[in-house]
């Protein structure tokens, strides 16, 4: 059932950051974690628990690794991250509080200050990104069309 299953999933994600949370201080258990969007595609760039727990080490190192040697994995990049994780409704990871990376800062009081400069948006904006909810997609009608229809 789906309540167990997000009942699972809050669990499992307040177990990844309890420490953090602690020490941020301010945070129950029992608080209701964000709900997260999904991201695209089928998985993240690393294991999801990974993730959960240390992306911030990831991307730091990546950023170090970008400026100070000039090595550039795209692979753990922050345009992917936001390519990714832009929320449906606003397009962006941090626009508002539902958005992927600022639902969970704001849960676990942390601010970037990365967004002064890095895009919270994708570069593109894809058409087929416009959240389904905004209209009423009407299929085409064929009516005229439909001839030979018997
Ligand atoms: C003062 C402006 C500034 C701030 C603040 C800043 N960055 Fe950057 N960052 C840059 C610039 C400039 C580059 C190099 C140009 C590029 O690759 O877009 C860069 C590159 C990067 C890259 C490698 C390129 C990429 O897209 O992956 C990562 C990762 C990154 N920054 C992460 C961060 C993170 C995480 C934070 C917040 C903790 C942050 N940056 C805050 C200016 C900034
Ligand atoms: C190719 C698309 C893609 C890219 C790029 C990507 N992600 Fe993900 N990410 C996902 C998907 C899909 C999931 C959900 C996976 C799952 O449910 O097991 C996810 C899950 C996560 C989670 C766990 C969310 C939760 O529900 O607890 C975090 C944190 C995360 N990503 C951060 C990042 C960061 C930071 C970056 C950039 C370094 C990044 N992701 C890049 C697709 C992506
Ligand atoms: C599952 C919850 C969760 C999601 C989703 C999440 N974060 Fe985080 N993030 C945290 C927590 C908790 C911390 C604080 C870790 C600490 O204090 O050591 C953190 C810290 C960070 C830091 C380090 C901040 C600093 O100043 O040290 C960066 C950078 C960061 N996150 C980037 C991102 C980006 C970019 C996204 C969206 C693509 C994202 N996070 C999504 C939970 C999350």
């Amino acid at each position: 059932m789906a309540s167990i299953l997000d009942r699972l999933r809050t669990l499992a994600l307040a177990g990844a950051m309890a420490g953090m949370a602690m020490a941020a201080g301010g945070l129950q258990a029992g608080v209701d974690l964000p709900k997260l969007e999904r991201g695209k595609g089928d998985k993240c760039v690393e294991e999801t628990q990974f993730m959960r727990r240390n992306h911030m080490e990831l991307l730091k190192h990546h950023r170090d690794e970008t400026m100070h040697k000039g090595i550039r994995t795209p692979k753990h990049s922050l345009k992917g991250c936001v390519e990714c994780h832009a929320g449906a409704k606003t397009g962006s990871v941090a626009a508002s509080k539902e958005d992927f990376c600022s639902a969970c800062h704001a849960y676990a009081s942390v601010k970037l200050d990365c967004w002064d400069c890095h895009a919270t948006k994708p570069g593109k904006r894809p058409i087929h990104s416009i959240p389904s909810t905004a209209g009423a997609a009407m299929p085409p009608m064929d009516s005229g069309m439909a001839g030979g229809h018997r």
